[in-house]
């Protein structure tokens, strides 16, 4: 895949250098296109070392007559050469030069010259963005049919909090992967996946939970997305940006999770229980805070709905995935698990080693199969790990059917 990433003049311009190395490990070459404004965030340098290649800068800029000439023809060989242009950040300033169809630099040169998909990722301060200026400028190029990745909420490097963060790059570079690559294996399947923590509410300010991120289960969302599947993502409490092309379902509590799971299992052909569900809660916290005393506290709880067990119950010719995360006896337990609720697979994952399992950019995981297998995957990235996972989904599907 080719890729021309346009790069704007904001603070989000160094988060451009972490989208650049993550559309390179996607496979793809990037020529980095920065804007006069984006050099002052950023220095060209730091692209050319991260893309192998030369950055392009302003069109005019300081530049000889003859540089000046080579370079404006330059943005259409470079143009010809690109399957998708992502810009990011995308600031008011080149929305409105994009939606004018103003051409006074090398950028908004090339988004002329330029007919494939564009990808725009805006970033900017939450007036900026909610201006009826800038939403009628994202109105026409969503209207021109470019993709727009909602800016993320919360704290701005300008101290309001809101929206206009850029997303998180590696986000970014999955919708790029997706519109220039679809792979569509997962075509026609609707692929429910819960993620992240649960938290369960002590009283009004505290609440029980555990560590995970909900990185796993946002990777296998990406990958699913990618693959051509509707993707359900019923999600906990997470720091993540929402998937692109991902329909994601916010809950807070085990309960919560367990109705939405149960109410969208009908319309779901393959069901990933990637979340760390509370086992226990508190099932009538008190309405008031407690107060600290110098006594000892006990606390009452009560064990959690088993989602994954009662999804087995109901779950008919669906596939059912379900996690195991084990400090020792992966596999005993994760065939344990499996037999127990009713799963195809189990992902059983080790969870008392450094670098994989919860919070790790990595995993480590054993695929237990209900057709008797045990597969060992190698240490990878979470997004290698989902691909890997549904790859042997999908075998497992046909070996399922053949069985039948
Ligand atoms: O989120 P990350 O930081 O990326 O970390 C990933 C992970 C370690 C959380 C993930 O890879 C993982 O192992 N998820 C399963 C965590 C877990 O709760 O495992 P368990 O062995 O306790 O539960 C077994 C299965 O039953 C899981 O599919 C779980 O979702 C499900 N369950 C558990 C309790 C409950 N009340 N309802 C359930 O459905």
């Amino acid at each position: 895949m080719r890729v021309a990433l346009g790069v704007g003049g904001g603070i989000a311009a160094y988060k451009a250098a972490e989208l650049a190395r993550a559309l390179m490990e996607r496979g793809a070459s990037v020529q980095v296109i920065l804007t006069a404004a984006a050099e002052e965030f950023i220095r060209p340098l730091t692209f050319a070392a991260l893309t192998n290649r030369k950055v392009i800068t302003d069109l005019f800029g300081n530049r000889s007559a003859d540089e000046v000439l080579a370079s404006s023809v330059e943005h259409i060989r470079v143009a010809q050469e690109t399957d998708v242009l992502v810009v990011a950040p995308a600031t008011a300033d080149l929305l409105a030069k994009f939606a004018q169809g103003l051409a006074g630099d090398f950028l908004t040169t090339f988004y002329l010259a330029f007919k494939g998909r564009t990808v725009l990722a805006p970033a900017m301060n939450t007036n900026m963005w909610e201006h009826p200026a800038t939403q009628a400028n994202i109105d026409t190029l969503s209207k021109r049919g470019h993709t727009i990745l909602t800016p993320d909420s919360g704290p701005l490097a300008c101290g309001t909090v809101g929206p206009g963060r850029l997303p998180d790059p590696v986000l970014i570079a999955e919708a790029v992967a997706l519109i220039a690559h679809p792979r569509k294996d997962l075509d026609g399947e609707t692929v429910l996946i819960t993620a992240g923590p649960t938290q369960e509410a002590m009283d009004p300010v505290r609440f029980i939970s555990n560590r995970s991120s909900g990185k796993m289960g946002y990777a296998l969302a990406v990958a699913a997305a990618r693959r051509g599947a509707r993707v359900l993502l019923v999600s906990g409490p997470v720091n993540l940006s929402a998937p692109y092309g991902v329909e994601l379902i916010q809950v807070r509590s085990a309960l919560q999770m367990r109705d939405a799971v149960m109410s969208h299992l009908p319309e779901s052909t393959i069901i990933i229980k990637s979340a760390a569900v509370a086992d226990y809660y508190v099932s009538q916290p008190p309405q008031q805070k407690i107060k600290k005393t110098a006594a000892r506290m006990g606390l009452e709880l009560d064990p959690t709905p088993d989602i994954l067990a009662e999804a087995g119950r109901s779950k008919g010719d669906r596939l059912l995935i379900g996690f195991a995360a084990e400090t020792q006896n992966l596999v005993a337990e994760g065939r344990r698990k499996m037999e127990t609720k009713n799963c195809d697979m189990v992902v059983a994952n080790l969870v008392s080693q450094e670098g994989i399992g919860f919070e790790s950019d990595h995993n480590q995981v054993t695929l237990v199969m209900r057709t008797g297998e045990t597969i060992a995957l190698p240490k990878a990235s979470k997004a290698d790990v989902a691909d890997q996972i549904f790859d042997h989904a999908m075998t497992l599907r046909l070996a399922l059917h053949a069985e039948q």
